[in-house]
C-alpha cells in the first residue's frame, strides 16, 4: 500500500510517498526556518505565507521523483497512491491549514481515502522506516510493542505507554517549556542562534573539557514520583548564573544545561520504563537527534536488557516519511467534510 503524506505542521513543508509504513519511496522537505532566524522565533503568518509558497513545488517534486516519466497520466488519476495522509495537529493553525487543504483536494480529485495524522504520533514511527541501503549498523528490526516513548520536541515532551498501534496512555509530560524549547531559548542566551538553536549548543558542549559548573544548575521534578518534567526554570537558572558571572566560558554552561537536561529526561524515562515493566524502549522528536541523550539511554537499556529505537538522525526533525507510516499503522480514513485542522491535538488524540 503506498501512501503519499504531506506534513505542514510548522515552518517545515514536506511530501513523501511510502510503501507499506517501512519503504521510503520518495521525499522533499523543504523549510522556512532560515527566515524565523532574522526574527528570533516563528512568526506563525510568515510560516503560513511560506507553506503556500512551497506546498506545490514541493508536492511536485516528490510525485516527479515517484512516477518519473509517466506524469500526465499519473497526474490525472493517482495510479499508484492508495491514500492521502495528511497532518492534522497539533501545530499552527495558519500552517496546518495550507496541508490539509492540498490533502483533501489531491484526495477529491483522485477518488482516494484520506487519513488524519497527529504529528506527535508520527514523530513515533520515525523507528517503523526500514533502513535505507546506505544505513549501516545492527540488523534493523520493527519496534515490539508495549513500549514506554519520550517524544521530545520544540514544542512537545511527553512520556507515553504506546499499547498497541492507535492505543496510548499518557504518562507524563511538561508543565511549562518543552526540552527543545528549553534548548533553544538558553542558545539564544549564550548567543548562539536566535532560533532552533539546540544543535549549536549540543555542538558547543561537546568541546567541554572541564565541567566547573558540575551540578549547579538545577534538575527539575527529577526527584518527584511522577512522568511530569518542567524546563522553564532551567533557562532562568542559566540566564542569572550568566549575568552573575560573565566570566565563566560559554562552552561549560552549554555542557552543564544540556547534562541536567539529559539527567531529568534519562532518569524519568527509565523510570517509566522499568514502572509499566516494557521491553521496548523509542524516542522521537527534533530533540531525540541530541547525540548525549541518544548515548545515555542506548547505555542505559543495554544495561537492563531492554531494546531501544532512536531514528535515525534525518527521522528526527518534521518530514511526511513519518506522517506516512503512521497513517499505515493508524488507517482511521474518514469522510472529507469530518478531517479538520487541530492546533491543539494532544498525543492522545489520535482519532481526531
Ligand atoms: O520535532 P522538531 O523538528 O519540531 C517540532 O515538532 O517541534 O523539533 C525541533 C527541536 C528544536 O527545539 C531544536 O532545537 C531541537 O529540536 N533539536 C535539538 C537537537 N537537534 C534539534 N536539541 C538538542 N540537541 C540537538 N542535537
Ligand atoms: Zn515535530
Amino acid at each position: 500500500m503506498n501512501i503519499l503524506a504531506i506534513e505542514s505542521s510548522c515552518d517545515e513543508t514536506a511530501c513523501s510517498i511510502v510503501k507499506d509504513g517501512v519503504k521510503e519511496l520518495s521525499s522533499v522537505v523543504s523549510s522556512s526556518a532560515k527566515l524565523h532566524e532574522e526574527t528570533g522565533g516563528v512568526v506563525p503568518e510568515v510560516a503560513a505565507r511560506k507553506q503556500v509558497e512551497y506546498i506545490v513545488p514541493v508536492l511536485d517534486k516528490c510525485l516527479q521523483s515517484f512516477v518519473g516519466e509517466n506524469r500526465d497520466s499519473f497526474l490525472q488519476f493517482g495510479k499508484g497512491i492508495d491514500a492521502i495522509a495528511v497532518t492534522v495537529g497539533p501545530g499552527l493553525i495558519g500552517s496546518l491549514l495550507v496541508g490539509v487543504e492540498a490533502a483533501k483536494t489531491l484526495a477529491l480529485a483522485w477518488h482516494k481515502p484520506l487519513i488524519p495524522v497527529n504529528h506527535l504520533v508520527g514523530h513515533i514511527y520515525a523507528n517503523y522506516l526500514s533502513p535505507t541501503e546506505s544505513s549501516q549498523g545492527e540488523p534493523w528490526r520493527s519496534p515490539e510493542l508495549p513500549a514506554v516513548v519520550l517524544i521530545v520536541s520544540g514544542g512537545h515532551t511527553d512520556l507515553v505507554l504506546m499499547k498497541d498501534h492507535g492505543k496510548f496512555e499518557y504518562l507524563g509530560g511538561t508543565i511549562d517549556d518543552a526540552a527543545g524549547e528549553a534548548f533553544d531559548k538558553t542558545a539564544r542566551l549564550l548567543g548562539l542562534s536566535k532560533y532552533l538553536g539546540g544543535v549549536e549548543l549540543s555542538k558547543l558542549a561537546a568541546t567541554c573539557t572541564n565541567n566547573t559548573l558540575i551540578g549547579t544548575l538545577p534538575r527539575p521534578l527529577i526527584n518527584k514520583n511522577d512522568f511530569d518534567f518542567s524546563f522553564s526554570g532551567l533557562k532562568t537558572a542559566v540566564k542569572y548564573l550568566i549575568q552573575k558571572n560573565s566570566d565563566i566560558p560559554k562552552e561549560v554552561v552549554a555542557c552543564e544545561f544540556e547534562n541536567a537536561v539529559c539527567d531529568v529526561l534519562v532518569k524519568k524515562t527509565m523510570k517509566a520504563v522499568k514502572k509499566h515493566k516494557v521491553k521496548t524502549l523509542m524516542l522521537g522528536g527534533g530533540v531525540a537527534a541530541n547525540t548525549q541523550l541518544r548515548n545515555r539511554l542506548k547505555q542505559e537499556s543495554s544495561s537492563i536488557g531492554i531494546n531501544i529505537h532512536i531514528p535515525p538522525l534525518r527521522l528526527c526533525g518534521d518530514n511526511a516519511i513519518y506522517i506516512a507510516s503512521a497513517a499505515y499503522f493508524n488507517n482511521v480514513s474518514k469522510p472529507l467534510k469530518d478531517i479538520e485542522a487541530n492546533p491543539g491535538l494532544s498525543i492522545m488524540d489520535i482519532y481526531p
